[in-house]
């Protein structure tokens, strides 16, 4: 699969989360108040909840149902009930419009 645009730079608000589906993969994007773009899965590893319904904190997306942060950076919660990290999507910007491939993950240390 390749990178398929998914949403407009002008279509984000700082610190707001947009669900899409690529692929039938749904990603949460999020434009953080340093201007930069984020890209994870936006399934909860808790539950089956959308962390695009939930707050962008910093660098972090929290969930609504029971307040596990996932880093932006990793996909990682930093506090439970979650523990199992949400995968993080390499994003690539291409003038206005926002690029992700479901299949090409980033590396995470
Ligand atoms: S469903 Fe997300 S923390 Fe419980």
């Amino acid at each position: 699969m390749t990178a398929e645009k998914v949403l407009q730079l002008s279509e984000l608000e700082q610190d707001t989360a947009v669900r899409v589906e690529v692929g039938g993969v749904a990603i949460s994007v999020v434009l953080d108040g340093q201007g930069e773009v984020h890209a994870i899965g936006d399934t909860c590893t808790h539950g089956d909840i959308s962390l695009a319904d939930g707050f962008v904190e910093g660098e972090t997306l929290e969930c609504w149902a029971h307040g596990s942060a996932f880093s932006l950076r990793t996909g990682r919660p930093l506090n439970l009930p979650a523990y199992e990290p949400v995968p993080v999507y390499e994003v690539t910007i291409d003038g206005d419009d926002i690029l992700i491939d479901p299949a090409v993950t980033k590396a995470v240390n």
